[in-house]
């Protein structure tokens, strides 16, 4: 059974990659600061997979911890990188705050990693790094473009960093999987997305309108060059994306990797406009939401979704969830979220 560090694993997405995870077989071990996740998520991942696993509170910042962690446990055999901050906005004003909580952490942890014998490392990339592609869907060739915050900019760099890092140590080897737009929950209603204060992104700002925490969701411009007017993005569901970092590590551990560095768009491939996301809301919940056409918001591509080619021939990994399986994921875990605190 083979040890594997998920840092950030308390978090949306690392939460269900370590149910993906231990569901394979792997040891987890996580690492979390616990600064934008809960430590109820511990046992809510135990009730899914009926294994707790390791758990060590640390701040990835503080550089001895780290070397102390790696002492520790020098039988890993990967770890899954989610540990960063992500509020676009909070970069703009803060984006110090972001470069030594996305790059600092990150170069400490691999530091650490590359002492080890074996080295396998899985990156949490994104879109952003495409900027508004110039030709749709968006294959990994697509050219990066200047990213537009700060906090986009540390995926960009991150990305640098370890393409530098596999250049000069052919015993690492490293995998960025560039993220579309993951939503939804897992199907136990179990785990799924907190956002702190008023959600920032589509969905959970969906589900919290129709559950009555906000009074109404502002679709953000109609006037779009779209079907519809309003903007397209690619919604993967998180458990879809959960098990494309499984495969992702298990290409690594395998050997089956062709470079030490390989990039992979994890989407489903289909594009949705706002409009779309909201029927299949009502369509799934049966319930009518609030909404208003509003002004565009400052930053907003058009237009985004992947080309899965290189993920599905390559890596073996295609999503099977819906668009529906994944606004009715989001909404079972919103009403069982605020069953729990009401
Ligand atoms: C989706 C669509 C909005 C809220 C996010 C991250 C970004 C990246 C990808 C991370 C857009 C519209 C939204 C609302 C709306 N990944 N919308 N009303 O903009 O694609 O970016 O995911 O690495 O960093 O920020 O996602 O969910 O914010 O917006 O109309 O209240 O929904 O305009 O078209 P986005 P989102």
């Amino acid at each position: 059974m083979a040890k594997i560090l998920v840092t950030g694993g308390l978090g949306f997405i690392g939460s269900h990659t370590v149910v993906e995870l231990q569901d394979e077989g792997f040891e987890v071990v996580i690492i979390d600061d616990l600064s934008n996740s809960s430590i109820d998520t511990l046992e809510r991942i135990t009730s899914i997979t009926g294994v707790q696993p390791v758990f060590e509170q640390i701040d990835l910042k503080e550089k001895n911890k780290v070397i102390d962690f790696f002492n520790r446990h020098n039988d890993v055999k990967g770890v899954i990188h989610f540990a960063a901050s992500k509020a676009v906005g909070e970069s703009v004003e803060q984006p110090l705050k972001y470069y030594e909580n996305n790059i600092n952490t990150l170069v400490y942890v691999l530091q650490e990693l590359q002492k080890l014998e074996t080295s396998n490392f899985i990156f949490s990339s994104s879109c952003t790094v495409y900027g508004q592609a110039d030709e749709l869907p968006i294959t990994e060739n697509a050219p990066v473009k200047m990213a537009e915050s700060p906090y986009g900019n540390t995926k960009q760099i991150g990305e640098e960093i370890i393409q530098d890092s596999c250049r000069v140590n052919e015993n690492f080897n490293a995998i960025a999987l560039r993220y579309f737009n993951p939503i939804g929950a897992h199907e136990t209603a179990n785990i799924g997305e907190l956002p702190i204060g008023v959600p920032q992104n589509l969905v959970p700002f969906i589900t919290q309108t129709a559950i009555g925490i906000r009074e109404q969701l502002s679709v953000f411009g109609d006037d779009y060059p779209t079907s519809d007017g309003t903007c397209i993005r690619d919604y993967i569901h998180v458990v879809d994306l959960a098990k494309a970092h499984v495969v992702a590590l298990q290409r690594l551990i395998g050997r089956n990797n062709k470079e030490n560095y390989e990039t992979f768009n994890i989407g489903t491939g289909k594009g949705s406009t706002v409009l779309e996301v909201i029927k299949s809301f009502e369509k799934v919940s049966g319930e009518k939401l609030n909404y208003k056409i509003a002004e565009r918001r400052a930053g907003d591509i058009i237009a985004a979704y992947a080309d899965t080619s290189k993920a599905n021939n390559e890596l073996g990994w295609k999503a099977e969830l819906t668009l529906d399986d994944a606004m009715a994921s989001a909404w079972k875990w919103e009403q069982n979220i605020r069953k729990v605190s009401s």
